[in-house]
């Protein structure tokens, strides 16, 4: 039986699988030089210290599309193949940008806690929220979760802006600036990748483009804003609200951000629902097996595809 490192949990049905292919092993036990299988995710990746140890290391398999976590560049170096799970969780992350949108918009956690708290009885009914209808959105990185974003907005007859590196061959409005589009929309969605390219581009100026009106929403990676000056513009007033699955230093959320009324949080549960973990699961399963099976893998990452 081949050897592979998990990092991270797999669910019951992941290891069932596996077991029957391989021998799997943890952090605390482990022969480097048995090693040819790696099993992680998009959280934790794989150490660059580990991943040198392993000197016999022939694929990484991550459970999650965003691989910023993993040393793309080096693995391809040393011909180390890297898979991840794309396009089966577009559906799921795209309703949690738009479910983290409403939220903001028409205050479901503000308006929750009054009917909780009496204060309905009390003192009647709450303050009026805003209209999520005809909205423009500007999408920050319109690829496959970015589009179905785009898509589901449509009963709410979004106009859709988008910037990215790239103009695609979209009906939507393409932006080459970033802060030209922030200016120019209601809400900004964050999904790009994270990493190094996309660190910190929702700058201050950015956010202050969006505006006292504005809503930022981020289901990308707590890297892609600048944390700080979000909640300082949330503080001022200078940005309207923020909903946010993903943060700097997950799962640390800052106090600041706790505490402030006009921001909704969750603990980065962009995927999270059984079907697509289990899309997911199988996924990640999937490649590490064909590639026991005939050196082959069905997804890897776009540095990778040429081994
Ligand atoms: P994708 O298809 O590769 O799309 C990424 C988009 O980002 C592309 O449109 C790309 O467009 C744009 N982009 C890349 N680098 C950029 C840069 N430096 N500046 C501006 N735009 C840039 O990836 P995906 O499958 O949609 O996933 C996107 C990301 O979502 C993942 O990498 C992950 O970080 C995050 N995610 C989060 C969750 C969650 O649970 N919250 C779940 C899944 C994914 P151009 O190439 O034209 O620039
Ligand atoms: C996962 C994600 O929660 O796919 C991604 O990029 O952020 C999420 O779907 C993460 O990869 C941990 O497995």
């Amino acid at each position: 039986m081949a050897d592979l490192l998990q990092i991270g949990d797999v669910t019951d049905a992941m290891k069932a699988r596996l077991s029957a292919a391989f021998s799997i092993h943890r952090l605390e036990d482990f022969d480097p030089e048995k090693i040819t299988h790696v099993i992680t995710n998009g959280h934790d990746g794989i150490d660059p210290e580990l991943m040198a140890s392993l000197r016999n290391l022939q694929l990484i398999s991550s459970n999650g599309v965003g691989y910023d976590a993993i040393d793309t560049a080096e693995a391809a170096r040393r011909g180390i193949n890297v898979t991840h799970t794309p396009n089966v969780l577009n559906a799921e992350v795209a309703t949690t940008a738009i479910l983290l949108m409403l939220a903001c918009y028409r205050e479901v956690l503000r308006d929750d806690a009054y009917v909780r708290s009496g204060k309905w009885e009390q003192q009647g009914n709450p303050a009026l929220t805003r209209s999520a209808d005809n909205q423009t959105v500007g999408i920050l990185g319109l690829g496959r979760i970015g589009q179905e974003i785009a898509h589901k907005l449509a009963p709410w007859n979004a106009k859709i802006l988008y910037h990215g590196r790239t103009k695609k061959d979209v009906a939507y409005t393409y932006y080459d600036n970033l802060t030209a589009m922030a200016l120019d929309c209601d809400v900004l969605i964050c999904i790009t990748p994270g990493g190094p390219f996309t660190h910190k581009i929702v700058t201050k100026e950015v956010i202050e483009a969006l505006g006292p009106n504005g809503t930022l929403i981020n289901v990308s990676r707590g890297s892609v804003v600048d944390e700080a000056a979000m909640i300082e513009a949330l503080q001022s007033g200078a940005l309207g609200w923020a909903g946010l699955d993903v943060f700097e230093a997950e799962p640390n959320v800052p106090q600041a951000l706790r505490d402030l009324p006009n921001t909704v949080l969750l603990p980065h549960v962009g995927s999270a629902t059984v079907e697509t973990r289990a899309a997911m699961g199988a996924l990640t399963v999937d490649n590490l097996l064909q590639h026991l099976k005939d050196g082959t893998v069905i997804s890897p990452v776009p540095e990778c595809a040429h081994l």
